[in-house]
């Protein structure tokens, strides 16, 4: 049996249908749809540049490109490879793997309520997340890739200089690319744990155990964690020595600035979905959380430029599984699910 006729069928009702909803119904997204982003009451405001207003296309194309391996030297690799929706964005891998094999030192970190951060990477080497989008894609121990053969390839696909166009008036290029890129990364907002619930008001959403491991946390002199890991995305922006080690592995913030009150010091970063994104540290050398606390407990290796913020106290084993259970509730399952934050 000839199968075109029946093909016909098929396809002539629904070319029908499609331009009686195009002629009838307006367009249900406009072209500049503003992308309307929603947070908690106890968050702030989230600072967007006035060059890159946030818009439905905007974040479409941007989250495209970000699960998109076009972006690698031999498309093997996408964003997506290394921050894994899964973990909050983290790389469960201590050392993340580029697309030659090459095995990073330090650890991807998760991507989470980053529209609110004033540096990135763990030496916070750049100021604006535009600023930080190329580098992965250039960075020859990540995707390897050059802009030029980037720029070359999107400008050659059969999607990306249409939707380019819509979302900013303008074809591929480094500009758009990064802007693209930072939008969707915007929109990546974490504040539905049983935390945020008891900040707003429900004082059953943490248990016993939780609340004292909070006040540990959040209040105590003891363990410090609050001097550092403050406010409502647990981090003051600001770069410590631990005290991991004895000596310098790796220089950490001091590559930046030159400063040797900088010597192996890292970006102190948020505590959010922190039960999703292990291994930790820098350089992911800790498995657990358990650890993690221990290194505070025990008052760090003693590096000549270790802040005097850790320093040994005691932590009881139900103090210490006090803090864990509040370093837990602090997972949004909520953020991790949400499709729409994942490949289509
Ligand atoms: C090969 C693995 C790998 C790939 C691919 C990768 N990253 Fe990363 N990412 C990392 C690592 C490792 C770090 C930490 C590096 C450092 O601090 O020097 C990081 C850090 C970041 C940070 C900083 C977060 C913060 O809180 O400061 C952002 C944002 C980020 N990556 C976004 C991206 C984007 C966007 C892409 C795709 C264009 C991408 N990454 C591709 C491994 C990767
Ligand atoms: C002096 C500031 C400071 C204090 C005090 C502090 N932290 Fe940190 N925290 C940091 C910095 C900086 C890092 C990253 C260190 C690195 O990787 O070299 C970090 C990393 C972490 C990590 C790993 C995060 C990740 O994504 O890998 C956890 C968990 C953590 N801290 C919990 C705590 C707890 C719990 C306390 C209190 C017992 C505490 N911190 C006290 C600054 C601090």
């Amino acid at each position: 049996m000839n199968p075109r006729p029946a093909l016909f069928l098929i396809i002539l009702p629904v070319l029908i249908l499609f331009s009686c909803t195009e002629d009838d119904v307006p367009p249900l997204v406009d072209v500049d749809m503003p992308y309307v982003l929603t947070h908690p009451a106890h968050f702030p405001k989230m600072p967007i540049p006035e060059d890159n207003e946030l818009t439905v296309k905007r974040v479409a194309l941007g989250k495209k490109l970000f699960f998109d391996k076009i972006l690698s030297l031999d498309n093997s690799q996408s964003c997506a490879s290394c921050h894994d929706i899964d973990h909050a964005f983290a790389d469960p891998r201590k050392g993340s793997v580029g697309v030659n094999g090459h095995v990073g030192t330090r650890n991807a970190m998760p991507l989470i309520n980053l529209g609110w951060e004033k540096s990135f990477f763990w030496d916070g080497r750049s100021a604006t997340l535009e600023e930080q989008a190329l580098l992965p894609i250039q960075d020859p121990t990540e995707m390897a890739s050059n802009l030029e053969d980037v720029i070359n390839k999107l400008l050659a696909h059969d999607e990306y200089p249409e939707l380019f166009d819509k979302a900013y008036g303008e074809p591929p290029s480094e500009a758009t690319l990064a802007k693209a890129i930072a939008s969707f990364e915007r929109i990546l907002i974490s504040g539905g744990s049983r935390y945020d619930r008891y900040v707003e008001g429900d004082t059953n959403a943490l248990t016993a155990s939780e609340k004292r491991g909070m006040s540990l946390v959040l209040d105590s002199h003891t363990a410090e964690c609050n001097h550092c890991h403050v406010g409502f995305n647990f981090t003051d922006h600001t770069f410590h020595n631990t005290g991991l080690d004895r000596g310098t592995i790796d220089p950490g913030r001091l590559a930046v600035t030159g400063d040797l009150n900088d010597e192996a010091a890292f970006k102190v970063p948020t505590l959010r979905n922190i039960a999703l994104t292990a291994p930790y540290m820098h350089d992911g050398r800790f498995e657990t959380l358990e650890e993690v606390v221990d290194h505070y407990a025990n008052g760090g290796q003693g590096h000549h430029n270790q802040t005097p913020l850790v320093r040994r106290f005691i932590l009881t084993p139900t103090d210490k599984e006090d803090l864990v259970n509040f370093l837990k509730a602090l997972t949004d399952e909520a953020f991790v699910e949400n499709p729409a934050f994942r490949e289509e």
